[in-house]
């Protein structure tokens, strides 16, 4: 009978629970499509007496995910407990050590480590396969490394966190604040363990630093990732944005560029009848446009138990069929060092001032971005009760550097207060 490939899980929460029920449930098409039964033969978790809603009673059971990383009986070592440091790196390496092909959801630490942990695969002989680090069940990865290969691969944008999208797409239809939904999202079970990863846009600069890794075949780079959360969004600009006809959406954009490699996973304006702004709710999308296919739109959930081990379940299908391919898809040894874009290719942008309602504030401000040679495009002052009033700018095209000096001196009249929010207005 033909050898099966045989898993060792460490991590049993919402991931490995899901793909512990597909193997389970789905062992004969498993088998059928790979040509050799996949099968479970250690587990690990934290707490071994919790009930888990499946029984785990065919599995050995160890305490250290590093222990079952070594094991003989285990093939490939399934890594699903998240973290970019301690147990999930430290049983990784372990694996690669002892000669185990290596399968992770874990966005946060290959973005990290995973030039290191690539190149130690490959010199080992050994594969480490991600497609569920990201954009959930999207086989955005398997799109990029095998579908695509024969493009250059000029842009990758997408919408890659759920939750945000969820905040953001929810604030529109409700009319509730951003705090009121980031609550609801709490209690829907949708924040990761450090919420700031979600809504500080770090997650989703995670799987864009993998992402544009394999597109431009350069070393991960997540510290050249300009980062900027949701944090400061608020229904005024929800409605601002839906009455130019935009929505709001956390946007990753990776694309060379004659200044460099440009990362960018920030709050943007987006047409609202493109596909990215029809995006509703917990759902990604990732935009990926090449020289020979052109454009390609993949969508699909984010996350979640079924989804997320759906991706898991497709890397352990293609390491059971023996199709084995580098970690970002070609060889570690081989992937530049890009140097980050200091600045984005030149955008309209809206912006969100706080004004003191005394004369001559609206000049100085007009002043300020007329002498940085900014262009005012479109103003609004809404009606207000307080001291400050909203005002709304939207701007002619200009760099975000150019953008940032005059935000700089705004700040520091005596008629803007607190710091000025700025979007870029991206045109699809
Ligand atoms: P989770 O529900 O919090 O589960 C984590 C599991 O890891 C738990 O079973 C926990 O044990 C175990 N664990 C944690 N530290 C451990 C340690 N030191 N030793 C042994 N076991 C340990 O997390 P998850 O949502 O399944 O996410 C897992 C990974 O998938 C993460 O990298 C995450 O970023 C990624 N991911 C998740 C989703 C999603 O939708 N959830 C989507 C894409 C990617 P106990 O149960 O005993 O506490
Ligand atoms: N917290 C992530 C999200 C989970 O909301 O998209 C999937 O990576």
């Amino acid at each position: 009978m033909t050898q099966p490939l045989r898993l060792g899980i460490a991590g049993l929460g919402t991931v490995g629970i899901g793909v512990v029920k597909i193997i389970r449930r789905q062992a004969a098409l498993l088998e059928a499509r790979t040509g050799r039964p996949v099968v479970i033969t250690a587990v690990s978790a934290r707490d071994a007496s919790k009930d888990r809603g499946v029984s785990l009673k065919d599995y050995a059971w160890e305490t250290d995910p590093v222990a079952l990383s070594k094991r003989d009986d285990v093939d490939v070592f399934v890594e699903l407990m998240g973290g970019h440091e301690g147990a999930a790196k430290d049983a990784i390496e372990a694996a690669l050590a002892t000669g185990k092909d290596v399968v992770t959801a874990n966005k946060a630490l290959l973005a990290i480590h995973g030039q290191a942990l690539a190149e130690q695969a490959e010199g080992a002989g050994r594969v480490i396969r991600f497609e569920a680090a990201v954009a959930g069940g999207i086989p955005v990865i398997k799109s990029l490394t095998e579908g695509l290969a024969g493009n250059e691969i000029t842009r990758v944008m997408g919408v890659m966190n759920g939750t945000c999208n969820y905040i953001l797409t929810r604030m529109e239809a409700t009319g509730q604040g951003y705090n009121v939904l980031f609550d609801e999202c709490a209690e829907l079970g949708y924040l990761e363990a450090d919420p700031n990863l979600d809504v500080g846009g770090i997650d989703a600069g995670h799987k864009l630093a993998l992402l544009s890794s394999i597109a431009f075949g350069t070393k991960p780079a997540f510290d050249d990732v300009q980062l900027e959360g949701i944090q400061r969004i608020q229904l005024d600009d929800i409605r601002a944005a839906a009455d130019m006809g935009y929505r709001i959406k956390l946007l990753g954009v990776a694309q060379r560029t004659a200044r460099g490699l440009e990362q960018r996973m920030t709050p943007c304006l987006v047409p609202a009848n493109s596909p990215l702004g029809q995006l509703e709710g917990g759902t990604n999308m990732v935009v990926i446009e090449a020289d020979a296919v052109e454009q390609v739109v993949l969508r699909g959930p984010g996350a979640g138990e079924g989804p997320t081990a759906s991706a898991v379940m497709g890397d352990v299908c293609d390491l059971a069929r023996g199709l084995r391919i580098a970690t970002f898809g070609q060889p570690a040894e081989t992937l530049q060092e890009a140097p980050a874009a200091q600045t984005g290719l030149p955008a309209p942008f809206y912006l969100r001032l706080s004004l003191l309602d005394k004369p001559g504030a609206l000049a100085k401000v007009a002043a300020i971005l007329g002498e940085a040679g900014i262009s005012i495009d479109r103003m609004r002052q809404y009606g207000h009760d307080e001291p400050t009033a909203p005002v709304l700018i939207v701007t002619h095209k200009c760099t975000r550097a150019t953008l940032d000096a005059a935000l700089h001196a705004l700040e520091a009249t005596d008629v803007v207060d607190g710091a000025p929010v700025a979007l870029r207005i991206e045109e699809l």
